[in-house]
């Protein structure tokens, strides 16, 4: 079975208020685009076309506005309503009948992963249709976030936030499980936050042996713009990596690079994107395709 997508875009975004207050977290702007881009790019990378996106109940049309309905890109959106923060891992219940028994890559919408090499980095992890895969990153200030401790190079223990870091490798938010998830997650109880906690959900596959882990190095930078210095950081990422002359989290390029949108499709995108850095980007990608196409 194939793998299909959830982009986790509820909460309320209550560690960037003021700037929260009218608009969700994931549709602020990373640079040049939503940040939502950036998460939907991910899955878009790992080669997944069907995509729940679960939003609020108030933001949801915010995003169909921004998103559409992913024809554009080749993709098939489906809309679910999170009416409270119930924790990343009730998604897969609100998720379940969507995925349907297939296995999931579920990123959160506040997650951007930059740089070269992702994309078959992600295809052959998403190719075993069981057990689970988290991708790690290395960070100086692990206390942030989930953090996985390991015995060499088995993961061996998940801790969400802790005290102590096992290590200094936090659990990132782009989740590989198979089709068991949902039955699992409605095994979980709420943590003392009120939450499904996804490191509950992690540790079931932990305890029978089937969760493996991908670490990413130094060639893919990480952000959780979670907070006004990591929001500012990631967008100075974009802008640094983007003078290269080449675009990162944008979906245009991805569907784009893969075949699922053509030519014609991309030159209406750049004309609706008028004056910008970005539509420029994006017709310097079309026109290197058309002259070397093995290149694209
Ligand atoms: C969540 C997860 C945490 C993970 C992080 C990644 O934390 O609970 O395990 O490391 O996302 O972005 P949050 O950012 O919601 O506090």
């Amino acid at each position: 079975m194939y793998r299909k997508g959830i982009i986790l875009a509820g909460g309320k975004g209550t560690r960037l208020r003021p700037a929260t207050y009218s608009v969700s977290k994931p549709l602020l702007p990373v640079y040049d685009k939503p940040m939502v881009y950036y998460s939907l790019s991910v899955l878009m990378q790992a080669g997944i076309r069907e995509i729940a996106v679960i939003t609020t109940p108030e933001d949801q049309a915010l995003f169909q506005r921004v998103l559409r309905d992913g024809s554009q890109w080749g993709v098939q959106f489906e809309w679910i309503v999170q009416p409270s923060a119930d924790g990343i891992a009730h998604a897969y219940i609100l998720a379940e009948e969507f995925l349907n028994g297939h296995p999931s890559a579920l990123v959160l919408g506040d997650n951007l992963f930059l740089g070269h090499g992702l994309q078959q980095r992600l295809i052959a992890r998403s190719l075993p249709c069981s057990g689970g895969t988290i991708f790690t990153c290395e960070v100086s200030d692990p206390e942030r976030y989930g953090v996985a401790g390991f015995t060499g190079n088995r993961v061996t223990q998940i801790v969400e936030k802790p005290t102590n870091p096992p290590s200094n490798s936090a659990i990132t938010g782009l989740y590989f499980l198979d089709g068991d998830a949902p039955r699992r997650a409605h095994g979980l109880r709420p943590s003392e936050r009120g939450e499904l906690e996804i490191v509950s959900l992690l540790e079931t596959y932990l305890a029978e042996g089937t969760l493996t882990v991908e670490r990413l190095g130094a060639e893919i930078e990480w952000y959780d713009a979670g907070t006004h210095d990591a929001l500012l950081e990631a967008s100075q990422a974009v802008q640094r990596l983007q003078k290269g002359g080449e675009l990162f989290g944008s979906p245009d390029e991805a569907a784009f690079r893969r075949g699922w949108s053509s030519g014609e499709a991309v030159a209406k995108a750049i004309q609706h994107l008028g004056k910008t850095a970005y539509a420029s980007m994006l017709g310097t990608l079309v026109e290197r395709a058309i002259r070397q196409p093995e290149a694209a």
